[in-house]
């Protein structure tokens, strides 16, 4: 085996057309970031790039459909998105993008290479031309019918509906996105990447030598392999991009999986007059951190790239997880079916932790996972708040009680204390095995173990109880029970820097060093700790409620975008619509009927009498809202008996395809009695 020198981390480049959702932070960024952070404590020479992505097609479309510039789009969401990692304490050594003037340079160069050493093909297609807009119709600027799935929304590169691999002249009945026109074909040049002569070697490196590689990264690399690979274009016709940088090439840019990649190239250029050495040593051990949908870019596209240019490493290994998703449903960036990180941020100040943890131990390592509010809740409650805050928090309160807040001194060790002190060192080893082999749900789960163990230990010592009889029992425990708490300190950081930080406070120490984890005299006794404070607080219903309130909101507006409008009804004639009675009247009290959800008993005043109305509204408006409200009202509908009660009417509302019932206010209010039609 070479012997490892340094360490070069990479994470997707997240496309700027839209903020970070919690399914990128537990499919790349948190594991990414637990990582390198473990290294650094290791003391190992690391570097972790990553930026925004910047090119492509849906950062257009964007900018059309909000009648701005891409450049503003870019502008709009690097800003938000590296602001939010940096709340979120997500530690790159430098997070660049690829609309900076050394990308620009970095990958034309690249591509010239290429280019020069003869490693591309050319060749004409025909491809869908938008006569209209006067431009060929690229990946998503076409739509149509997935001929897998009947989607009528099917992207030219994807359904976004059964996740099929689509190219533009697979969907059934095409049209431009960009101007509704049906397209037609023209004749294009592009250049091609050869992967098929790239295919025996990538078969050697991947099926051959990487063997210890995920299965579900394997696997898929194995499939590809199988089907056999064809020449991919890396040029576009399309205006947003890096000009192709060829003489006669005006109108092609690089395609975006191209550029994206030399990114991370870019980015350590930017970082350090020393990339070379991260990027072309073979003592440098790479990783990209990605997720499931990029594994092909990344395990096959990028590396015959790296080879064909030749001078650079390939990674060692390519950890992608699975999806996350939200409640059920595939989380959406244009469904709004997500929780959005700089959202989060805003509604939870102080629970970065909690987030970073719920995504780790929930994280989409070999399957698709779910994650829901309740979930989250339950794990701050049960496992942040009752294990890893109440062990720190009892160890430090003791101390402060019994021993005014110095480190009392450790006497005769009990057998039970060896064993206690012995598992420290037992947790640490599979804490560093696991973390080393990208299983951070199970690391998380190990550095849980020490305040588990201190928990355990504490429980059964019971020291609260024997003070006034054995004083020196109790130092002893409370010695052991702070040391655990050092050994705590440094090994959540890796998952939970803010926690982390909080403890080195309150101990009142500098962080322990990794190698020292499990020792028993991280404290000096006599050593004065500070005040403990409360790691991490309970959530009540209303903070999850609050949450839930916003995804239904979301799936209320995508089904009735989503669902047609109802068609007319047949023609009726004036009398038919004369038949009908309809009054303007006020609500003058309004209750729920027991035993149902739905239904509010209304009293409403008709300007002709006062009666009761049951109506259908309890779901969308509490009783005390309505007060007040004038409503049409159809007074002459016959009488009906619903719970006991006889409604003599009807409320007039709106109803959205979901079935969300909107109640009809006048803009002026008018006489109760007013008659409308
Ligand atoms: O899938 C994505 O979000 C891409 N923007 C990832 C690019 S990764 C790298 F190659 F730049
Ligand atoms: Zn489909």
């Amino acid at each position: 085996m070479k012997e490892i020198k340094r360490y070069l981390v990479t994470s997707a480049l997240p496309y700027a057309n839209g903020p970070v959702h919690i399914g990128h932070l537990a499919g790349v960024y948190v594991p990414s970031d637990i990582y390198v952070r473990y290294l650094r404590l290791r003391g190992r020479d690391v570097i972790w790039v990553c930026g925004s992505d910047e090119h492509g097609v849906p950062i257009t479309i964007k900018a059309r459909n909000e009648g701005v510039s891409p450049q503003d789009v870019v502008d709009k969401y690097h800003a938000l998105i590296k602001d939010s990692f940096r709340r979120l304490g997500i530690s790159f050594d430098i997070y660049s993008r690829t609309t900076s003037p050394v990308h620009y340079r970095t990958a034309s160069d690249f591509f010239r290479t290429l280019y020069e050493k003869g490693e591309f093909t050319e060749a004409t297609s025909m491809q869908y031309y938008d006569c209209e807009a006067e431009t060929f119709l690229a990946d998503r600027y076409i739509m149509g019918t997935c001929p897998h799935c009947g989607y009528d929304r099917a992207y030219g590169d994807q359904c976004e509906k059964c996740g099929s691999t689509l190219n533009p002249t697979d969907l059934i009945e095409p049209h431009s996105t960009i101007t509704g026109s049906v397209p037609v074909m023209r004749e294009t040049r592009h250049w091609y990447l050869p992967l098929d002569k790239h295919e025996a070697f990538l078969r050697q490196w991947i099926l051959e030598g990487h063997k210890e590689w995920k299965t579900n990264v394997y696997g898929q690399c194995k499939s590809w392999l199988d089907l056999g690979l064809q020449p991919r274009a890396v040029s576009r016709d399309l205006s947003w991009g890096i000009p192709v940088p060829l003489e006669g090439a005006e109108g092609k840019v690089l395609y975006v999986w191209f550029d994206a990649p030399i990114g991370y190239i870019s980015a350590t250029k930017e970082l350090t007059p020393d990339w070379e050495k991260y990027w072309k040593d073979e003592g440098t051990k790479m990783v990209h951190f990605i997720g499931k949908d990029n594994i092909v870019f990344h395990c096959i596209v990028f590396p015959a790239m790296l080879r064909a240019h030749g001078g650079y490493i390939l990674p060692d290994n390519v950890p992608a997880n699975e999806f996350l998703n939200l409640e059920g449903d595939k989380i959406s960036t244009s469904r709004n079916w997500a929780v959005w990180l700089n959202e989060y941020l805003d509604d939870m100040p102080g629970k970065e932790d909690v987030l970073r943890y719920v995504l780790c131990a929930n994280a989409p390592e070999t399957k698709d996972n779910d994650f829901t509010w309740k979930d989250f809740q339950a794990r701050n409650n049960n496992e942040l708040v009752a294990v890893l805050g109440n062990f720190v928090n009892r160890a430090l309160v003791l101390t402060g009680k019994y021993f005014e807040g110095r480190v009392p001194a450790c006497g005769e060790l009990t057998d039970y204390d060896r064993r206690t002190l012995a598992e420290l060192p037992e947790i640490k080893k599979a804490l560093e095995n696991d973390i080393e082999n990208y299983r951070f749900r199970e690391a998380l789960k190990e550095a849980m173990n020490f305040a588990r163990l201190g928990n355990k230990y504490l429980a059964d010592t019971e020291p609260w109880k024997i003070f006034k009889t054995d004083p020196g029992r109790v130092a002893t425990v409370l010695n052991v029970a702070l040391q655990i708490t050092a050994t705590l300190a440094t090994a959540i950081e890796p998952f939970m820097p803010f926690t982390s930080e909080k403890i080195v406070r309150m101990l009142g120490i500098a962080r322990p060093r990794w190698d020292d984890l499990g020792r028993t005299d991280l404290l000096e006794v006599g050593h004065v700790i500070g005040t403990p404070e409360l790691l991490f607080e309970k959530i009540d219903d209303d903070l999850i409620e609050i949450q839930l309130r916003k995804l239904a909101d979301a799936k209320a507006a995508n089904l009735a975008r989503e669902t047609p409008v109802e068609p007319q009804k047949e023609t009726i004639v004036f009398d038919d619509f004369q038949k009908m009675d309809i009054r303007m009247s006020k609500i003058l009290a309004a209750e729920r009927v027991p035993k149902t959800k739905k239904l509010l008993k209304l009293t409403v005043d008709t300007g002709i009498d006062k009666r009761e109305i049951v109506s259908g509204i309890a779901e969308y408006y509490a009783p005390e809202d309505l007060i007040g409200r004038q409503v049409p009202v159809l007074v002459n509908l016959a009488p009906r008996e619903l719970k006991g009660i006889v409604s003599r009417g009807m409320i007039l509302m709106a109803a959205d395809a979901a079935g969300k019932l909107i109640l009809l206010n006048p803009a002026d209010e008018t006489t109760n009695g007013a008659v409308v039609g």
